[in-house]
């Protein structure tokens, strides 16, 4: 039987070949130190737990709650753009809140795409930019990644070059997975070019609190203007290490984010309306607890750079992002990045994501999340140098010759 249209277009998660092999590496008894995943593992602050606790006494908070967000919970939102960005919201308008943001960004998707619609997306980049278009019916054009000048030559040619002219542009900073940061002086170009030919720009901005200098990643509707094209979704996943519970947002213009409430009140009632009060009082601190996440992810990269830099291997250390964007060593590029990834798990049980599972332009890299302590990511750096030194003395004997490109 053929498979169904839409399933169709869903290729195999790459992840789930590498995912495979590191259960039964564990089921063999290995201790895989696992930078596979971007799952935090750091745990969710107390406050935030204690409140959650508290709310769920309440009977009350055990009913259907509001889809687009409690109105508290939507205030809170408005206030930490003001506080963060600068960024004057209209809780009642211009915020929504989301079943974490990849529900947010696909149901904008769905509401904004006809079929054929063209959407440019980074690439590589995390799945779901892409695939949220192509399950709404979209088609994709792939941009390049870096914020400079190569991305506004490849803006203009898919401006001149697309038809329909292009729907949207999705824009990633700091990037999942290349952990390239754009500055307000990139978001101010690229605002008048959406403006000047009418895309809408979809901003991810998942990463906002995840930073290792003294420039806070900026926000596109930091641009003036910006919010007559842009929507932006953040994360509370990353900031307060909450990815289990679900809870993002978008923000912007008016219209996508009415058109995104609108798909949202046919598909959900919100999220559990106690998950909404904790994550009320999270916006609402005093920030320290985002301040104790960013300081262990610096330490771990920091660690890592480091360790395995002495292990062989540079990695250059990203500026923000719980991920380094790793070159495959030298002698490895023939062999892909899945199949580089298949040896790290067999040889050194280190896992990482192969690149080429962000797109076809990551398959010169591998992800490494830091979502291991730094005692373990030592430890992955210990195995991988001997990994690559007995690579060096048998290559044979580590690439085989059916997996060479
Ligand atoms: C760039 C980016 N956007 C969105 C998400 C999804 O986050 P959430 O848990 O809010 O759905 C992730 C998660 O890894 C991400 O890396």
């Amino acid at each position: 039987m053929e498979e169904f249209h839409k399933v169709r277009r869903l290729p195999p998660y790459v992840f789930e070949q590498v995912n495979r092999l590191k259960a039964s590496a564990r089921a063999a008894g290995a201790d895989i130190i696992d930078l596979g995943m971007g799952n935090p593992d750091l745990p969710t602050p107390q406050s935030i737990v204690d409140k959650l606790c508290e709310v769920v006494q309440d009977p009350r908070t055990h009913r259907y709650s509001t889809s687009r967000g409690i109105p508290g919970l939507r205030k809170a939102q408005a206030r930490y753009y003001e506080r963060r960005f600068g960024v004057k919201l209209d809780p009642d308008t211009q915020v929504v809140a989301t079943l974490g943001s990849k529900e947010g960004f696909a149901n904008m998707a769905q509401a904004i795409t006809a079929p054929g619609d063209v959407v440019l997306c980074p690439n590589p980049t995390y799945p779901i930019h892409a695939f949220g278009f192509i399950m709404s019916g979209g088609v994709i054009r792939s941009m390049t990644v870096k914020p400079d000048d190569s991305f506004f030559y490849s803006l203009e040619r898919a401006v001149r070059h697309s038809i329909p002219k292009p729907l949207a542009l999705i824009l990633n900073y700091p990037s999942n997975p290349t952990a390239h940061v754009a500055d307000l002086d990139f978001y101010k170009d690229v605002v008048a070019f959406a403006r000047k030919h009418d895309i809408i720009i979809l901003s991810d901005l998942a990463y906002a609190e995840v930073y290792y200098d003294d420039a806070p990643p900026a926000s596109v509707l930091e641009v003036p203007g910006a919010v007559d094209v842009a929507v932006e979704f953040t994360s509370m996943s990353k900031t307060f290490s909450m990815p289990g519970w679900r809870m993002g947002f978008a923000v912007g213009n008016e219209r996508l984010i009415a058109a995104l409430s609108r798909v949202k009140s046919y598909l959900d009632y919100g999220a559990f309306t106690p998950i909404q009060v904790a994550a009320t009082t999270a916006l609402n601190g005093d920030g320290s607890e985002i301040e104790m996440v960013r300081e262990t992810y610096k330490r771990r990269r920091d660690v890592m750079v480091e360790s395995f830099a002495n292990a062989g291997w540079e990695v250059p250390a990203p500026q923000a992002t719980m991920f380094a964007w790793a070159p495959l060593p030298e002698r490895f590029r023939e062999i892909g990045s899945l199949e580089f990834s298949k040896l790290l798990i067999e040889k050194a049980e280190v896992a990482v994501a192969p690149g080429v599972g962000f797109g076809e332009y990551g398959d010169d890299y591998v992800r490494i999340a830091l979502v291991e302590n730094e005692h373990r990511i030592r430890q992955a750096a210990r195995n991988i140098k001997r990994f690559l030194a007995s690579a060096d003395e048998s290559m044979q004997n580590v690439v085989q010759l059916n997996t060479r490109r």
